[in-house]
């Protein structure tokens, strides 16, 4: 049991989403324990029930994350990571407290609500030698490591062109009828932010694409839709990108498309072919080079690179999903806490998780879509 890793969460109480599936994907790996936990702003039996139930010591259950912190911070046998899961207006104030404290964190995306924060973040993990990863799920799919190594072995050649979409229903009830005693978190700017959509899910487009082909945005055009009655926030979000190699992007998502359940798809256009990733079927990734028919690549089988069936954790034609794509973060995220604490010198970008760069750069990405908006679908320059 000694070399079992600790970890605490932030949020992720009783009935919230992302939480659980956290827990879940960190069981997989079987090799950390949940130890400490703020599951709420407003703490209640359930919550101490809940975290009884998991093992959790009952002078470990916090009522906020400022109380965690101070204790924790404190203690001989600290916690390994944090995980901040709570709605974004509270990622940074909770993870400069534990970085403080010089506990690693996992964090959501985005990241944070503001540039400046996301940049005393990355001067505070950096002053207090902590480890950082954001949790962009969609990067520890399997085939977006497949996807990624392909791009860096040239098999599609230099990129031209970026096909990014990313559309959802399931808010859009609520979405249509917000007044402020039913307002959800993701439409409110004092709980999420100045972006909705473009937060919540143009994050997640801007970081695939930029965790697979390592492409950086220069510049952006971005028109916000507020559907609806009473919202504020966007949910429908288009952008043109030009990247800085001259590859050109268009970015589409929405939280108000009727049919769609999380429909992230994702094609990558270069000189020699194209790849393309559906989150729904991400068990499979379609390449298709120039002069050639199509092919379906399958999680699991043997003629994966080596960077990608690391991952596999079942054999294929038997799914893998959300959970294990989690799960590849925390195991990637792991290694390199072991390695840090086995006092090796860590390059996080060298362990395949995203990193604090991509939560910044994600939150760059979304006010810079909201500046361009608010200024007329004008070009602005992303510096990020
Ligand atoms: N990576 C992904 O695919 C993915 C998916 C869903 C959500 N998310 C992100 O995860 C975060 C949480 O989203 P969710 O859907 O789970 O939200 P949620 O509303 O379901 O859960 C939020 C949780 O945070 C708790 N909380 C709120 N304020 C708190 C505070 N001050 N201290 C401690 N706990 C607090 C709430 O009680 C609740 O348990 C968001 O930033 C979201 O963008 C990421």
């Amino acid at each position: 049991m000694a070399d079992r890793l600790k970890y605490g969460m932030i949020g992720g109480g009783p009935g919230a989403f992302i939480g659980a599936v956290h827990r879940a994907a960190i069981r997989l790996n079987d090799e950390a324990d949940i130890v400490a936990w703020a599951p709420s702003s407003r703490l209640g039996a359930g919550h101490i029930a809940a975290g009884g139930a998991m093992g959790i010591a009952e002078d470990r259950i916090y009522a906020s994350f400022e109380a965690m912190a101070a204790a924790e911070g404190a203690r001989e046998d600290k916690i390994d990571w944090v995980v901040v899961v709570t709605p974004n207006k509270y990622h940074a104030p909770a993870a400069k407290l534990f970085l403080e404290q010089g506990i690693n964190v996992v964090c959501e995306k985005p990241l944070c609500t503001t540039v400046e924060e996301a940049l005393d973040l990355t001067e505070t993990a950096k002053a207090n030698d902590c480890l950082f990863a954001v949790t962009y799920t969609y990067t520890g799919h399997v085939m977006a490591r497949e996807a990624r190594q392909l791009v860096r072995n040239g098999v599609i050649g230099d990129i031209r062109m970026v096909m990014g979409e990313y559309p959802q229903d399931w808010l859009l009830d609520t979405l249509e009828t917000i007044t402020e005693d039913n307002k959800p978190w993701r439409a409110d700017p004092a709980l999420s932010g100045r972006g909705a959509a473009v937060a919540d899910l143009g994050t997640h487009i801007e970081n695939w694409v930029n965790y697979v082909t390592g492409l950086k945005i220069d510049s952006l055009a971005c028109h916000l839709d507020v559907f609806g009655e009473g919202g504020v926030l966007d949910n429908n979000v288009e952008a043109l990108i030009r990247f800085e190699n001259g590859a050109t992007g268009i970015y589409w998502t929405s939280q108000v498309a009727i049919g769609f359940d999380n429909a992230l798809k994702i094609r990558i256009f270069g000189d020699k072919g194209t790849i393309e990733f559906v989150q729904e079927e991400n068990n499979y990734l379609k390449l298709s080079l120039r002069g050639e028919p199509p092919r379906i690549y399958s999680r699991g089988a043997g003629y994966l690179t080596p960077e990608a069936s690391g991952y596999v954790r079942v054999p294929t034609g038997h799914p893998e999903g959300l959970t294990e794509a989690f799960a590849n973060i925390y195991k990637d995220f792991a290694a390199a806490v072991k390695d840090k604490k086995a006092g090796k010198h860590v390059v996080e970008s060298d362990y395949g998780y995203p990193t604090l760069d991509m939560g910044l750069a994600g939150v760059e990405f979304f006010n810079k879509c909201v500046d361009s908006s608010e200024a007329g679908a004008v070009w602005v320059k992303v510096d990020y």
